[in-house]
């Protein structure tokens, strides 16, 4: 499927370096020297040019997931405001699919989902919403529904044809052996694995985003751009401080290969689950969901609401709908930020925005204690002199500083800030 490929762009050379090679002085030709040339190709289905928003069943109903918990979750985003703050796909996640009918086509549950998902999809999109739908790279998912190795070309024919829109594709039973010591899949290398479900997508006709998952086993952040439009960085998210503190950290070193259209997945949020749900113990506080939203949205991660959007408390869709936030997320050149320094627990993280001079900046406090973190504009990449700094959280601005700023931040919690200044 080459032309679902955009070779990386040459690197933009000064002509006379390019004129300068063996041979070029009678006819001019440029030398493409192989270091010169972006090694690095996307997938270019025009999809997810900024990261990926909605909701995702797993982190709360697990394989309790069924027709009314989808209905109410889309029905959900649209009342709570979700929806209009650009969380869009509706994602069921495992359980929904049960075996295959003789000629191999997925069978779906139908104690769960009685009329099947094409009139659940129509539901959707009549919302304005969009679904997403759950598979698997090897032999079975990871709670033993059938996989889709060896049905891709068929199962994203019927995927097109229900509407589906967005397809996360896991890593279940695709290392390792049976009981009687056969390996589930022939070759278990992901680029060949994703890239059949890849292709398959294209050949349906149909727009799908494609999320891979599989846990950053084998660097996905060096194949994935080429194959999804999003891969995990990471294991499952745990709704715990612990949790939160290891899968920002290792999401942050694949900074440099996110971009529009191919993203660093470090996983569903947790924000509003409260220890309910799938995924763990629940020690996080309304601080620690802010700082966790406040570092996606830095790292332009997918923000995938968990938690029961039906059930929400007014903290948490306070946390999801922060707007300021989502921006900094959604911002159009898409670029991934880092962290910038860390000492002691006391961090600062920033991200350069659209608007040239413009950086979203966290300061974040995984110590027990308050304590006042500052930045500086030259460590952020901005000029010295004056700056205005607007606060996303509190809403509110913080005036004009000159070369940088400080804050007292909550234990366990940011503050985060947009800074508007020149350029370095
Ligand atoms: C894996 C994935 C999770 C979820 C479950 C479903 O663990 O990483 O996000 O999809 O499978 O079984």
């Amino acid at each position: 499927m080459h032309t679902m490929f955009r070779r990386g762009t040459l690197a933009v050379l000064p002509l006379a370096f390019l004129l300068s090679a063996p041979g070029a002085t009678r006819h001019p030709r440029p030398v493409i020297h192989p270091y010169l040339v972006s090694r690095t190709s996307y997938l270019e289905n025009g999809l997810a040019r900024t990261p990926p928003m909605g909701w995702n069943s797993w982190n709360n109903f697990g394989c309790a997931v069924n027709e009314a918990t989808v209905r109410d979750a889309a029905e959900a985003m649209v009342k709570s405001g979700l929806k209009d703050a650009g969380y869009t796909y509706v994602n069921i996640d495992d359980c929904w699919q049960v075996a295959r009918a003789a000629d191999g086509t997925i069978v779906v549950d139908s104690t769960r989902f009685p009329h099947g998902i094409k009139p659940l999809a129509d539901y959707v999109h009549s919302l304005g919403l969009k679904l997403g739908i759950y598979s698997d790279a090897g032999v079975k998912t990871c709670q033993g529904r059938p996989g889709g190795y060896g049905h891709e070309m068929q199962d994203a024919r019927t995927y097109a044809a229900w509407g589906v829109d967005y397809l996360k594709y896991d890593w279940c039973y695709v290392e390792g052996k049976d009981k009687e010591g056969h390996p589930w899949v022939s070759d278990p290398r992901p680029e060949v694995l994703y890239g059949r479900m890849r292709d398959a997508l294209a050949a349906s006709g149909r727009p799908i985003v494609f999320s891979l998952c599989n846990w950053g086993h084998f660097e996905p952040w060096l194949w994935g751009p080429a194959i999804g439009n999003l891969w995990r960085t990471t294991d499952d998210i745990q709704d715990t401080w612990k949790s939160l503190l290891n899968i920002a950290d290792s999401n942050n070193l694949h900074a440099a290969a996110a971009g529009p259209g191919h993203w660093n997945d470090p996983d569903m949020l947790t924000i509003g689950l409260r220890g309910k749900g799938q995924i763990g113990s629940g020690d996080m506080t309304d601080d620690a969901y802010r700082a966790e939203f406040s570092l996606w949205s830095l790292m332009a991660a997918p923000l995938i609401i968990g938690a029961d959007v039906h059930a929400m408390d007014s903290v948490t869709s306070s946390i999801l709908l922060n707007k300021e936030v989502i921006a900094v997320d959604q911002d159009p050149r898409g670029v991934q930020g880092r962290k910038v320094r860390s000492d002691a627990g006391l961090e600062v993280w920033s991200k350069p925005l659209a608007k040239p001079g413009q950086r979203a900046v966290v300061l974040f406090n995984r110590t027990a204690s308050p304590a006042k973190i500052t930045f500086t504009w030259a460590e952020v990449g901005l000029g010295q002199g004056k700056a205005t700094v607007r606060d996303l959280w509190a809403h509110t601005d913080r005036g004009t500083a000159v070369d940088g700023w400080s804050a007292e931040v909550p234990s366990h919690g940011v503050v985060m800030v947009q800074v508007a200044g020149a350029e370095r």
